[in-house]
């Protein structure tokens, strides 16, 4: 089976997708700097997969020669790494306006690091973990993927010129990259076994995050983020995603590229309808039977009102589609939760 070299796959999206590719007999290599994340989740997720065909190790991806050493590593052990699957970065939108040279530094110079090494050794397929937010204000939804490249922010300009580096690669010699952009919309969600989920550090910004800390006690009421939005209920509308039908993606898209010849896929992943924070907020006070107070506050600078993904195209490019529902989503995070009142670092 392919040996797969996961960066940052200790994350929320990387240790899920870790447990897909596991079930599905992929051997992993996991490398992460724990800057985000806790080395608790790939203990567990190595324990989920009784241990097999996972190994990882501590580093960052701006250490050329550490990752010199991962590739040249494989290659003595007789199991070279075939692909690689690029979580690895910083993803706040707001810190990214705060420390902006942190940003470029560990987004594009450590993808630019990471591609140099996979060319030195000839791994030219690569999955990147791009992102929504590089469309910017479009008030045109659903969004496709030809829409106006537009980021608003330096995380989002950072995932841009990443895509862009990428595209600029599969245009050169030898001309056999393998490369998929993969744009996430809001993934949402945990693994049902409430073992591995997203554990934010400090105050959450995203929704999900903060509606769980607000159900679960520790911080008092949800601020809306504005009720005068041009949307079904005045509140902003966006596209969730369950994590674990973007790591069926990962899998799809890892296998698209080795099937087919060498390709630039650039693909959306959502679930391709929007819903607006009142009703995610409904929903999970309803499935879960918990109580989520509220207050409406101003906008959130930056924010915009609708967004959500055409998916069509990674429908028929990768025969994926997601199969978990709002209800799923809202479940499996309270689960995570409630297992896990404070993250990994819970005992
Ligand atoms: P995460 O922070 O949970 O995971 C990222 C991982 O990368 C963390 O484990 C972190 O420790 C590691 N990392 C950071 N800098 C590193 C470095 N220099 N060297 C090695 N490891 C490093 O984030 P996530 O939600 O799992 O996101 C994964 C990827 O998907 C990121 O690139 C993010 O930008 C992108 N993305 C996330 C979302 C989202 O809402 N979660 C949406 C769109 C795109
Ligand atoms: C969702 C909705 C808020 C918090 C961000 C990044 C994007 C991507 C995913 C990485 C919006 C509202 C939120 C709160 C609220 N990440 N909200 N009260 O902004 O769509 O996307 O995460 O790539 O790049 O920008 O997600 O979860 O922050 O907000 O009312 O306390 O919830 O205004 O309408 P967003 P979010």
């Amino acid at each position: 089976m392919n040996r797969i070299l996961v960066t940052g796959g200790a994350g929320f999206i990387g240790s899920h997708t870790c447990i897909t590719l596991l079930e599905s007999g992929y051997d992993l290599l996991i490398i992460d700097s724990f800057i985000n994340s806790s080395e608790v989740s790939l203990k567990r997720v190595k324990e989920m997969s009784d241990n097999k065909n996972i190994n990882y190790l501590k580093g960052d991806i701006r250490n050329l020669e550490f990752l010199d050493s991962i590739f040249s590593n494989a290659i003595q052990e007789g199991k070279p790494i075939d692909a690689v699957i690029h979580f690895a970065g910083l993803k706040s939108v707001s810190e990214s306006t705060k420390i902006p040279l942190t940003y470029w530094d560990v987004n594009v110079v450590g993808s630019i690091a990471l591609f140099s090494i996979m060319r030195k050794y000839k791994c030219y397929t690569i999955v990147f973990s791009s992102s929504a937010t590089i469309y910017g204000n479009t008030d045109k939804v659903p969004i496709k993927e030809d829409s106006l490249i537009s980021p608003i922010n330096p995380y989002g300009e950072s995932k841009a010129t990443v895509e862009k580096i990428l595209s600029d690669l599969s245009l050169s010699a030898p001309f056999d990259w393998r490369i998929a952009c993969l744009r996430y919309f809001n993934p949402v969600g945990a693994h049902p076994s409430g073992r591995i989920g997203e554990d934010p550090l400090g105050i959450p910004n995203n929704l999900f995050p903060y509606i769980t800390n607000v159900a679960g006690g520790q911080i008092k009421q949800v601020e809306v983020f504005g009720n005068d939005w041009p949307t079904q209920d005045g509140t902003g509308v966006r596209d969730y995603v369950h994590v674990l039908d973007l790591a069926e993606a990962h899998k799809s898209a890892l296998e698209c590229l080795f099937a087919e010849p060498a390709q630039l896929l650039i693909l959306n992943l959502g679930n391709g309808f929007g819903l607006s924070v009142l009703e995610i907020i409904n929903t999970f006070s309803r499935v879960n039977n918990c109580e989520v107070p509220y207050v409406f506050a101003a906008r959130r600078p930056g924010d915009i009102a609708i967004s959500y993904a055409d998916i069509a195209l990674s429908k028929a490019r990768l025969n994926w589609y997601p199969k978990r529902s709002i209800e799923d989503m809202c479940r499996d995070t309270w689960r995570w939760k409630l297992n896990n009142p404070i993250g990994y670092r819970s005992k």
